[in-house]
């Protein structure tokens, strides 16, 4: 009998993952607008960046993963873009918004600065949690966030707090807010913002 690879990663379409992390991260689209956002674990099948782009919403978008890109990213209108890999990485130029990156070692300029550095369900088997959240922090701009999201309690928050506990408060704020996932559970998870003021 032949065996059957399957060749597709299934993922939702675009703008129901788009609305997902709205959602999960309380922003509205308005937040992102033209804004430098990087989204740190984007998945194999980066779909919220994709959307982003494809929308119009914002340019400055970069999706990171340390696994390769699952899909092909089709044509968007005239522009071409292009998977790049950590060294192609150093300056982020307009077409390369899909890096293959360990995200606790970002391959980006140390000047380049983000408004919004998002993190969803990244945490989960990364071995070096407060590494990975320490490297996003130094890349915020003043007013810029770090929004990570679903943090449990216990190990995730233990993490997330000790980086928080290592930044000079004089600059950074933490706030941790458990009435976003609406679904009714026994131990809701926190969405946790760490700001850089
Ligand atoms: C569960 S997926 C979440 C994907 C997407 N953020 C979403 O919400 O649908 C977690 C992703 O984080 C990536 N990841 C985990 N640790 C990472 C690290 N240290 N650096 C870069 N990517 C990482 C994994 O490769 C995986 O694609």
């Amino acid at each position: 009998m032949e065996l059957k690879i399957e060749k597709t990663i299934f993922s939702p379409e675009p703008e129901v993952v788009f609305s997902r992390y709205l959602e999960d991260f309380d922003l509205k689209m308005e937040d992102l607008k033209d804004k430098a956002v990087l989204d740190v674990g984007s998945g194999m099948v980066p779909k919220f960046v994709e959307y982003c782009l494809e929308n119009g919403i914002t340019n400055k978008i970069y999706a990171i993963d340390h696994w390769p890109f699952g899909h092909e990213i089709k044509n968007l209108g005239d522009l071409q873009y292009e998977f790049v890999s950590a060294e192609g990485a150093q300056n982020l130029e307009s077409k390369k918004h899909f890096i293959q990156a360990e995200g606790g070692s970002l391959p980006i300029k140390r000047d380049f600065k983000f408004h919004l550095i998002l993190m969803r369900a990244t945490l989960d088997h990364v071995s070096d949690v407060a590494g990975l959240l320490k490297e996003a922090t130094a890349y915020l701009e003043h007013g810029g966030e770090l929004r990570v999201c679903p943090v449990w309690a216990g190990y995730e928050a233990a993490k997330l707090q000790e980086v928080f506990n290592g930044l000079d408060k004089n600059y950074f704020d933490i706030e941790w807010r458990n009435d976003v996932v609406k679904r009714d559970m026994k131990d809701k998870p926190y969405l946790v913002i760490i700001r850089k003021k």
